[in-house]
């Protein structure tokens, strides 16, 4: 079987956040189980792209409205991933360093699509399955039905992925004269309350939908920033499956970015290893416990709240934890964090930005990972956190609800119900109170370390839906 993953994040070449993750992980776990599948996503000046040797299988061009684009192929040469990786090139277009939050984003997203379908036609080349992930490759399914040009791909199924419903890729219609040519009587498929909804298309053009975890699909049904029916509508082809987090990567015995590597038997030194080392570098108290957040600054990840969640903690339970924040987003919420840092707050330490390999020190070091987030189709977060031996501490929606089972309910992490400052600080509270039972914390740490989130029995799942799509 033959599957194509599109999208426009990929670990390690490109990684904003847990797509990025999945789509580096996913297509590897797939292709131990004996499916051939393969990556396709632009290509981007950055590290991985240059410091890897491809093989150019394909040069094109294609018109998109009146401007004729000319595009490359790139094949990785040594699948070093675990699986084949294509890279789209396309000057001017698909070239760049960041992946998104350029003006010019939709015909990017365009431009990559048609590309793909141009190189198909070229090669003759028909898959078994095109899997799009997120809306950036939402009109994949309707052009390969509906396209004049492209509709030779009509019978080859498509399975699209929603990673997160709260982006839908909007584009007015007037950029409808850049999509490659379809009936016009087709237009309704892409519509959505009078603009272009590449999401909403996607949801309406392929085969089967799937979320990344199955709380989060049942949400959806009922709030999904305005497709709620749609998704409800479409529900006979949808299906819900968590993501996995990949060991080869998240794995604190074998993690190479760790200053202490530990495993079940020595959690305990191990993580205290990892945190005095931080200590020395931050200003966090290694004798106390750490909470940390880690993310994007939005309001989706509730890091609206960590101002206040910290100034509740600061005044009713001072002297009881550390607290470190590594995160980067809207700068509002990045200012408000940093006045309190200058504010001088003791036990509390912040890192603004995005570095991979202090993500990982922090899942390593910390006692607790908060996850305030108020919207989490699946989280990735805590996952590694658990793995690594940290308590999350989580609201209990989307895949948070699916992944973290409450101490109170036989299980080995702590939930909230609402977002109010004061509950949270209850949640943080009862996390500090069992972690200072060492025997209790420490059996918890190796329950979490052993739970199998590994990605075999989510591959395993896409496969099967693949099996009864085809
Ligand atoms: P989302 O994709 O919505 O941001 P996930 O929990 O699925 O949320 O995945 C987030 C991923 O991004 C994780 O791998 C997390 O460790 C990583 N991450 C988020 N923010 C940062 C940051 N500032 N620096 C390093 N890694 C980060
Ligand atoms: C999205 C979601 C996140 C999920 C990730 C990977 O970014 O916000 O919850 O874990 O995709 O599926």
């Amino acid at each position: 079987m033959k599957v194509f993953h599109l999208s426009v994040e990929c670990y390690p070449i490109a990684k904003v956040g847990g797509l990025a993750d999945v789509v580096g992980a996913l297509p590897k776990y797939q292709t131990k189980l004996g499916v051939e599948a393969a990556v396709i996503m632009p290509w981007y000046d950055r590290p991985f792209v240059r410091e890897h040797s491809f093989d150019v299988i394909q040069e094109g061009a294609f018109y998109q409205g009146s401007e004729l684009l000319n595009y490359s192929v790139f094949k990785e040469k040594e699948n070093t991933l675990g699986f084949e990786l294509y890279l789209i090139k396309i000057p001017g277009k698909l070239d760049r360093q960041e992946v998104y939050c350029y003006p010019d984003e939709g015909e990017q997203f365009i431009a990559f699509q048609h590309a793909v379908l141009n190189w198909f036609k070229a090669k003759a080349i028909i898959p078994d399955i095109v899997h799009c992930h997120d809306h950036h490759v939402g009109l994949m399914p309707f052009l390969m039905k509906y396209s004049n040009e492209y509709n030779f791909l009509s019978g080859v199924m498509t399975v699209a992925t929603v990673h997160n419903g709260q982006y839908q890729g909007w584009t007015h219609w007037s950029k409808a004269i850049l999509l490659p040519g379809f009936d016009s009587w087709k237009w309704g498929l892409l519509d959505w309350d009078g603009l272009i909804n590449p999401l909403a298309a996607l949801i309406k053009c392929c085969d089967a939908y799937t979320t990344v975890s199955e709380g989060y699909l049942e949400e959806l049904y009922v709030e999904a920033n305005g497709l709620q029916h749609l998704f409800y509508d479409e529900r006979h082809k949808s299906v819900g499956i968590v993501n996995g987090i990949d060991w080869d990567i998240w794995s604190p015995d074998k993690d190479y970015t760790l200053i202490e590597n530990y495993d079940l038997a020595s959690v305990f030194a191990g993580k205290l290893k990892n945190k005095q080392a931080l200590a020395q570098q931050y200003k966090i108290d290694p004798k106390l416990p750490l909470l940390v957040f880690i993310g994007r600054f939005a309001t989706e990840k509730g890091a609206d709240l960590l101002p206040d969640i910290i100034l509740d903690l600061t005044e009713n339970f001072s002297g009881r934890l550390s607290i470190f924040i590594l995160g980067a987003g809207d700068p509002a919420i990045q200012s408000r964090v940093k006045m309190l840092v200058d504010e001088k707050i003791e036990n509390l330490d912040v890192f603004f930005g995005y570095d991979e390999n202090l993500a990982h020190w922090l899942y390593a070091s910390a006692d607790f990972l908060l996850m305030p987030s108020r919207v989490e189709p699946c989280g990735l977060n805590q996952l590694y956190a658990m793995k690594y031996g940290t308590l999350p501490i989580v609201h209990r929606v989307g895949g948070l609800k699916d992944t973290v089972i409450d101490l109170e309910n036989n299980g080995y992490g702590v939930g909230f119900e609402s977002l109010e400052v004061a509950e949270i600080r209850k949640a943080v509270i009862r996390a500090v109170e069992y972690y200072e039972n060492r025997i209790e914390f420490e059996d918890n740490q190796h329950k979490i370390m052993s739970l199998d989130f590994s990605w075999d029995k989510s591959a395993a799942k896409y496969i099967s839906l693949y099996n009864q799509l085809i």
